[in-house]
C-alpha cells in the first residue's frame, strides 16, 4: 500500500508541475483569448492538487519514515531533514492546495477573460512556488532515474 501511495505521490506532483506551468504560460499570454479549454485545465490543477493532499495525508500515516519521526517529536524537530519531511512539506503543501482551491473559484467567478486569465496566473505561480519550495526534487527525479 505504502509503495503504490508513493508511487501515485510522484505521478501527481509531475501532474500538479505540468498543469502549474501551463497555467502560468497561458495565464501570461492569452489575456482576451482565454476559453473554455483553458478554465478546463484551472479545473485539473484543482483535482490533481486535492487527490494530492488525500494521498499525501495517507502517505503521513502509513510511511514507516514519517511513523519512526513521530515516534520521537524532540529530535524530528531538531533534524533539519526530518521536519521537512514531517512538518514543512505536508504544511506549505497544504497552503499550495488551499491557493489553488481558492484561485480555482475566483477564475470561474470572474465573467471577463482577461480576468480569468489573470487569476489562473497569480493562482497558478502561487501554487508553483509553494510547491517548488518544498517538494523533494531529489526523490520526484529519483524514482525514475534510479538515483
Ligand atoms: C501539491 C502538493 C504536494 C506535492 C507536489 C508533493 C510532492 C511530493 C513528492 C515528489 C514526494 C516524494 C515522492 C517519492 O519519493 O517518489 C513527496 C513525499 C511525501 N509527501 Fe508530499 N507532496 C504534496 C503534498 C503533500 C501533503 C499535503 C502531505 C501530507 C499531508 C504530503 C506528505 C508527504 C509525505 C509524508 C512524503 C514522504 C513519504 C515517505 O518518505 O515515506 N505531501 N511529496
Amino acid at each position: 500500500m505504502y509503495g503504490i501511495l508513493g508511487a501515485v505521490h510522484n505521478v501527481l506532483a509531475w501532474a500538479v508541475l505540468a498543469s502549474g506551468a501551463y497555467l502560468v504560460v497561458r495565464g501570461a499570454t492569452a489575456r482576451g483569448g482565454w476559453g473554455d479549454a483553458d478554465s478546463a485545465w484551472m479545473k485539473r490543477l484543482v483535482l490533481f492538487t486535492h487527490l494530492q493532499l488525500l494521498a499525501g495525508l495517507a502517505l503521513w500515516f502509513t510511511s514507516p519514515a514519517v511513523a519512526a519521526a513521530r515516534a520521537s517529536m524532540g529530535t524530528t524537530m531538531r533534524d533539519p531533514a526530518l521536519r521537512r519531511l514531517v512538518v514543512e512539506h505536508p504544511t506549505l503543501m497544504i497552503a499550495a492546495v488551499i491557493a489553488t482551491t481558492v484561485s480555482g473559484v475566483m477564475v470561474k467567478r470572474a465573467s471577463a477573460p482577461e480576468a480569468k486569465a489573470r487569476k489562473a496566473l497569480v493562482g497558478a505561480a502561487v501554487t508553483l512556488l509553494l510547491v517548488a519550495a518544498m517538494i523533494p526534487w531529489n526523490r520526484l527525479l529519483g524514482r525514475w532515474t534510479g538515483a
